[in-house]
């Protein structure tokens, strides 16, 4: 069965966002958990998925532009995960939303869906997020990996990646790799 990999930029608190909606401490929205090139599939929710198709659509068309969110011009790296996002399937779990601009994005209604798609042949798929959808599918037992960047601070007041989390889950750290910044990459499995 593919296995679902959810990758997350978080502070220290484990936070994804400040009180003002963006992690401003993050300086570019590229695949650093190094999950492109073994998934071919997307899985994101409909709260965060408007505003990543705005994101990776303006740096699709204006590359030279600085992004929005970060405010700098697009890194190499983001401009690779840019062409990934274009050749790659986006599934979005949402109950409300029903258009997209891109024409490979289409909508998964619930758990049953999520569970399906991982039935279906292919490889992995790419847990994008929001923190909801996340902390919604790792309650179901749906997500097989989970893929953290942790960024150097104590963010305080934001919106916590595991704020609506139900129950106790073990996890087995697989990987810690030290990153530039002070930032630290940890891979566990979920059980
Ligand atoms: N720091 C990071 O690495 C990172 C990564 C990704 C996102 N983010 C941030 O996270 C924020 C979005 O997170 P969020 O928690 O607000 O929203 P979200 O998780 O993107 O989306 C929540 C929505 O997904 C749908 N959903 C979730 N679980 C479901 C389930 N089990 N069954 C059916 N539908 C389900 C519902 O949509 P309906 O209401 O339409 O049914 C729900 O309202 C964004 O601001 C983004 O910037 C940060």
């Amino acid at each position: 069965m593919r296995k679902l990999i959810a990758g997350m930029k978080v502070s220290v608190d484990a936070k994804m966002e400040g009180p003002e909606g963006t992690a401003d401490w993050v300086e570019a929205w590229s695949d650093d958990y190094g999950v492109m090139a073994q998934v071919d599939a997307c899985l994101l929710g409909g709260g965060m998925y408007p505003g990543y198709e705005r994101y990776w659509t303006a740096i699709q068309t204006e590359p030279d532009k600085p992004a929005w969110i970060t405010g700098n011009p697009p890194t190499p790296a983001e401009l690779a995960y840019a062409r990934f996002v274009a050749r790659t399937p986006h599934h979005v779990l949402s109950s409300t939303l029903t258009s997209a601009l891109w024409a490979g994005t289409s909508f998964v209604r619930g758990l049953e869906d999520v569970a399906a798609l991982k039935q279906r042949p292919g490889k992995d798929i790419y847990l994008v997020g929001g923190a909801r959808t996340t902390a919604s599918l790792i309650d179901a037992g749906l997500v097989d990996e989970l893929r953290l960047i942790v960024h150097p601070l104590v963010a305080g007041v934001g919106k916590a990646l595991f704020a609506t989390t139900q129950g106790r889950r073990g996890l087995s750290l697989r990987e810690v790799r030290q990153l530039d910044g002070g930032r630290v990459s940890l891979v566990y499995g979920i059980g």
